[in-house]
């Protein structure tokens, strides 16, 4: 299967990405600003999932940003549409197989740290999957990974020590802490995000956890980078929309591209 998806994105370009992206909801402006792009829809590579969640476009993109060769995927695959968790991934192991070495994992999410602020960019340190099946279940491609992958640092600290770098020149505002990973598609409820507050998550959403394992299981360095678009469930009295969230995240985007565009300079 992922032969069959290499073999047809070689046939239209042979670009070798140094770092790919997936772009969570609210970010997908920055595939705009690729260079020199070959642009192909997830619904003409074989056997690749097409992506239905509102504002993920579905689109691959090679091309340049900084003058740096990277890989684009403007549209995620969540689980929350109904893709088996290995089927979430292929993203991610897609990345690895066209020769990428480094991949930035972004989203937009609510936020439980009540020392954060809605707009904030948070660095991922760590994550916690809560009940979300693990990727890497099933057979082991050995050729990918080991069976039994360490998580222990899985968000590589050199990229996280140049993010804040970063961020600081930029006077850029960047947190950093934990993300949990639940399935959605619903928002939680005041009783979960306690819960969750009280196993040590500062942000919340619906992605990214299991595409940073299958990440790292692969071999390749990863970098999680949360958009905090607003305040979880139970935390202000008021209903949570997906709208709001996708205002938000539109909101802080400038911010950060700048940050993205910084790290694609330097990695
Ligand atoms: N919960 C889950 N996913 C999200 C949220 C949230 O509050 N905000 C953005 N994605």
């Amino acid at each position: 299967m992922l032969e069959n998806q290499v073999n047809y994105i070689r046939e239209i370009t042979e670009l070798i990405p140094e770092t790919a992206i997936i772009l969570g909801s609210g970010l997908g402006r920055l595939a705009e600003r690729v260079r020199d792009k070959i642009t192909v829809s997830y619904a003409d590579i074989p056997d690749f999932p097409v992506s239905t969640a509102p504002l993920h476009k579905g689109e691959l993109i090679l091309g340049y940003l900084e003058d740096k060769c990277v890989l684009l995927f403007n549209g995620r695959l969540h689980l929350y549409e109904g893709y088996t968790p290995q089927e979430a991934v292929m993203t991610v192991r897609l990345a690895k197989a066209l020769g990428a070495k480094n991949i930035i994992l972004t989203n937009a999410s609510g936020v439980i740290n009540k020392s954060f602020k809605c707009g904030d960019i948070m660095l991922i340190s760590d994550h916690i999957s809560c009940f979300v099946p693990s990727p890497l279940i099933g057979k082991n491609d050995d050729s990918l990974g080991v069976r039994f992958p360490d998580m222990s640092a899985v968000y590589n600290k050199n990229i996280r020590t140049l993010a804040k770098k970063i961020a600081k020149g930029l006077d850029v505002t960047l947190r950093e802490g934990v993300y949990v990973q639940l399935t959605g598609p619903q928002f939680e409820s005041p009783a979960e995000i306690k819960m969750l507050a009280s196993l040590g998550a500062d942000t919340v959403g619906m992605s990214t956890v299991i595409e940073a394992i299958a990440a790292k299981h692969s071999g390749l360095k990863v970098c999680g980078l949360s958009v905090i678009a607003n305040y979880a469930c139970g935390i202000l009295d008021k209903p949570l929309t997906a709208e709001e969230v996708a205002e938000s995240t539109e909101k802080a985007a400038p911010e950060f591209e700048m940050m993205i565009r910084g790290l694609i300079r330097t990695l």
